[in-house]
């Protein structure tokens, strides 16, 4: 699948079983969220780009770098609210901007509830921040909304992704790179992942 990228890191699959395990509560729940997103996100980001920077360390001059574009991170509400911790305390100056979105349970279909981003963009890099992506409508939609906002550059980072939300994205965003720590099995018929890891935001919020 091009550019769908599902960690092979032993220590993201490790806690991605963890994170599965029913039986795992809400505060360990919250954390490995956290983690499993930093160690994705480092992975995703191997190719920001960089411009030179001179510095001094107490002995000498020394040549470096410095990031030399905008990341914003945009969490999908409200499971995503759980991964920007993790993200920021490797980029701690991102923005954030959140996009509320829920799945209508009927349809599927996401249903925007919250988005607060100003007219012009003020970053250059999006990284979406979802869980999951079961059917993609939802991360398919908070993409247009970032591309109409005029983003140029985006990426998802996940935790489990189904075959049908990677076709949905790679049909409506081709361009968009999908993180992930793990591409399951399928949808079940209420469409949800298989064997996924049941509801990621009541698992985080205690809310099951
Ligand atoms: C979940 C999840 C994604 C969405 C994925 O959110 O966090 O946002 O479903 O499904 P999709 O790929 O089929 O769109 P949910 O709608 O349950 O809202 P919540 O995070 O507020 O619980
Ligand atoms: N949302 C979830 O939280 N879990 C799924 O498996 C699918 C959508």
């Amino acid at each position: 699948m091009d550019n769908v990228f599902s960690s092979r890191h032993p220590l993201v699959a490790h806690k991605l079983t963890k994170l599965r395990d029913k039986t795992t509560k809400p505060k360990k729940f919250r954390e490995l969220v956290r983690e499993i997103a930093a160690l994705l996100t480092y992975e995703a980001t191997a190719d920001l780009a960089l411009r030179p920077l001179e510095t001094e360390t107490p002995l000498a001059p020394a040549s470096g770098y410095e990031l030399r574009e905008k990341i914003g991170l945009v969490p999908i509400l409200r499971a995503g609210l759980g991964m920007v911790e993790g993200v920021w305390e490797l980029m701690p100056s991102a923005e954030v901007w959140h996009i509320g979105l829920y799945r209508d349970e009927r349809t599927l279909r996401p249903v925007e509830y919250y988005n607060k981003l100003p007219i012009a963009p003020t970053v250059s890099v999006c990284l979406i921040l979802d869980p999951m992506l079961a059917t993609g409508g939802s991360a398919v939609a908070t993409a247009d909304i970032l591309k109409r906002w005029g983003v140029e550059r985006i990426k998802f980072v996940g935790l489990i992704a189904a075959p049908e939300g990677i076709a949905a994205m790679q049909q409506a965003h081709p361009d968009i790179p999908i993180h992930v720590a793990a591409v399951d099995e399928r949808l079940n018929e209420n469409g949800y992942i298989l064997p996924g890891l049941g509801d990621a935001g009541d698992r985080q919020f205690g809310t099951a």
